[in-house]
């Protein structure tokens, strides 16, 4: 094209692409041309703020390294991690909801009962649920990876001072799908400010947190893995997460349950808790992988 013009750009760019270039990859390459470019016809971008942009990316390049990633934090607090999240969630399953940076492979195997709060002071609670398919038929076998913060609102890996293991947790669900642990209640966070996307939360009056949550990925064979999150339905931050991660399904009540009431077997703590705690009772359902 010798005339390219802002009329025809965004077809002119496609039209570069090579004849066997991949149908999915042509159509987002087609898609992201165009909003792209449309966005900067709309705004009228001037050179000095598209300078700016740039300048956003190579700051956030430089900041992140295998334990912090800057894109990642951007993609969540634009709500693009969400949204990808809710285009391929099924409405039949568990809501999905984000990642995070936070998560570490390889958790510990624990068994049912176990308790990831250990030598830490705050709430207890006990956390139960049933991994079931969209019958209702509970499903064996599964693998349930728990992350969490600490009552410091810090991730193992954001803290020295924990085993990075800490609040880390692999759990399967017994033959009738059910798991169960018990944990110190996490608490609502921030995310990390001190970099650009701390810049973008400043420059649009936006506040850093993110209700409290324990984080879930659901496996299970034959089933669509689940990432997803369990919130408190009393946190203050529940309807502005900066992140844009709650789903009403994921909301549950945290019932405050006597010392006394406490299972007198089955759990770690069983005969050891001394002071009022809260029952979550979190289901899951996951839909067949096809
Ligand atoms: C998290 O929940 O761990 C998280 C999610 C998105 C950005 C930062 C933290
Ligand atoms: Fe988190």
């Amino acid at each position: 094209m010798r005339n390219v013009t802002t009329d025809n750009i965004t077809e002119t760019f496609v039209s570069y692409f090579g004849e066997d270039t991949d149908p999915r990859i042509l159509e987002i390459m087609r898609s992201l041309a165009k909003h792209l470019h449309e966005f900067a016809k709309e705004t009228e971008l001037t050179h000095e703020e598209w300078n700016k942009g740039l300048e956003f990316l190579r700051w956030a390049g430089r900041i992140t390294d295998d334990k912090r990633d800057e894109f990642v934090l951007l993609s969540d607090v634009l709500g693009l991690s969400s949204l990808v999240d809710m285009v391929h969630s099924s409405p039949e399953a568990t809501s999905s909801s984000v990642l995070g940076p936070f998560h570490i492979s390889n958790a510990p195997p624990r068994d049912k009962g176990a308790d990831l709060g250990a030598g830490y002071e705050g709430e207890i609670i006990l956390v139960e649920g049933v991994i079931k398919d969209t019958q209702g038929q509970p499903i064996a076998g599964a693998t349930i990876d728990i992350w969490q913060t600490a009552p410091n609102g810090l991730y193992s890996s954001q803290d020295p001072d924990q085993d990075i293991y800490s609040f880390h947790a692999l759990f399967t669900s017994d033959e009738n799908g059910r798991y169960g642990f018990t944990t110190v209640r996490p608490v609502s966070y921030t995310v990390p400010t001190d970099g650009p996307v701390g810049d973008i939360l400043k420059a649009t009056g936006r506040h850093p947190w993110r209700p409290s949550h324990l984080h879930y990925i659901v496996k299970a064979d034959g089933y669509r893995d689940l990432v997803t999150e369990v919130f408190p339905d009393d946190d203050p931050y529940l309807d502005q997460d900066t992140v844009f991660g709650v789903r009403s399904d994921l909301v549950m009540t945290y019932i405050k349950q006597s010392a006394e009431s406490f299972p007198d077997t089955g759990y770690e703590l069983s005969g050891k808790v001394n002071e009022p705690y809260s029952k979550v009772d979190f289901d899951i359902v996951l839909v067949k992988a096809h």
